[in-house]
């Protein structure tokens, strides 16, 4: 595994994150299961591990508190997310930070977090959803800061909403935030365009999630692929969407199996996703979801295999796909 700098703060997290979301709402999660899923990927060597309280409601949470526990010698950054009070997924330029973020709500998750991983601090406290917007009210910010002085926390950041990357670049230019996440995968390129060069900038970290756009870029789904009712994948992957990914995600199979130019090869398409996005300088860790121990296995081994051949990462920048938010994108 290898390691690099979280912006400003200085951690040194391992280069692959664990996503923590599937375990506490996807259909067919197994605790036990999600628990050596874990532990494994703690033994070899990740050290960032990216919840939220919505995640089941504090069960992801949970779990990760039995986690740390279960790894009293080593070190593990805790990345956790405060939900919007109205429960608005994603925000939306009309809502203001009374409608999702009031200080005594922050206030309330902060502590709920707290309870659930039972830690006294968390390492790195995010916002469920932003609008630049919110730069101009910020009670939010006052509150997080009050909290980071009493040591209930001590990195803030964003999640920016699905496909709108140009929404935080003045969150990440004001200074006012230590990291933000994105949607950063073999589709969804547009981070590279302003919000990383500020990233790189003010020294702010990237976490990338979705590196596998919900599924789609491990190779696996199908036109057809359904999920037991409840799912959210089912009001995600909508026919529209389904079909024009999984499209997309097969057109990327020939450049598995000939690759161009020389150096290391993916075998794989998640291998070939994940070492996509190490490729950018700009990312201090991705974070697959993962709820399986091969599914670990395989892909924290895309660290050690390191970025892509150059002609191949070239080659995948061609396959960059802009879009933006819809009825069904969430
Ligand atoms: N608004 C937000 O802040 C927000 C929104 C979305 C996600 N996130 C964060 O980002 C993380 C990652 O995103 P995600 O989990 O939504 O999607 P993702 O990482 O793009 O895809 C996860 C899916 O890929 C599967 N998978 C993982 N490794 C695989 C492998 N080697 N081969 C085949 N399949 C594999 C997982 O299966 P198994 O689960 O069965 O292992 C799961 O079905 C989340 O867990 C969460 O921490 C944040």
């Amino acid at each position: 595994m290898k390691y690099r700098t979280f912006g400003r703060l200085g951690w040194q997290v391992s280069e692959m994150g664990y996503g923590m979301w599937g375990m506490a709402g996807w259909s067919g999660s197994d605790d036990a299961e999600s628990l050596r899923a874990l532990q494994r990927a703690v033994d070899l060597g990740c050290n960032f591990f990216d919840t939220a309280w919505a995640y089941g409601d504090g069960r992801s949470e949970q779990l990760l508190g039995r986690l740390l526990r279960a790894n009293p010698d080593r070190k593990l950054y805790t990345a956790t997310k405060i939900p919007p009070r109205n429960r608005v997924w994603p925000s939306r330029r009309d809502l203001t930070v009374d409608d999702c973020y009031p200080p005594e709500h922050i206030d309330e998750y902060v502590r709920r977090s707290l309870a659930n991983t039972g830690l006294p601090s968390i390492d790195l406290i995010q916002l469920h959803t932003w609008e630049d917007s919110w730069l101009s009210d910020p009670r939010w910010l006052r509150k997080l800061e009050q909290l980071r002085r009493e040591k209930l926390v001590t990195g803030i950041g964003i999640s920016m909403n699905r496909w709108e990357p140009w929404n935080g670049v003045e969150a990440v230019r004001a200074g006012v935030v230590d990291a933000v996440q994105v949607i950063y995968n073999i589709f969804d390129q547009n981070p590279e365009d302003q919000l990383f060069p500020t990233c790189q900038a003010r020294n702010v970290a990237v976490i990338a999630r979705v590196p596998f756009d919900e599924g789609t870029l491990t190779g696996t789904l199908t036109e057809n692929s359904r999920w037991p009712e409840g799912d959210w994948r089912n009001t995600y992957f909508v026919r529209e969407n389904l079909v024009a990914s999984v499209r997309r995600a097969e057109a990327l199979k020939p450049l598995l199996a000939n690759p161009p130019g020389a150096g290391r090869h993916p075998q794989t398409m998640p291998e070939m996703a994940l070492r996509f996005i190490l490729g950018n300088e700009a990312v201090a860790t991705v974070i697959p979801g993962m709820r399986k121990v091969a599914h670990v296995e395989s892909n924290l081994a895309a660290s050690d295999a390191g970025p892509l051949p150059a002609a191949l990462q070239d080659q995948l920048k061609k396959h960059r796909w802009d879009r933006l938010p819809t009825a069904w994108s969430q």
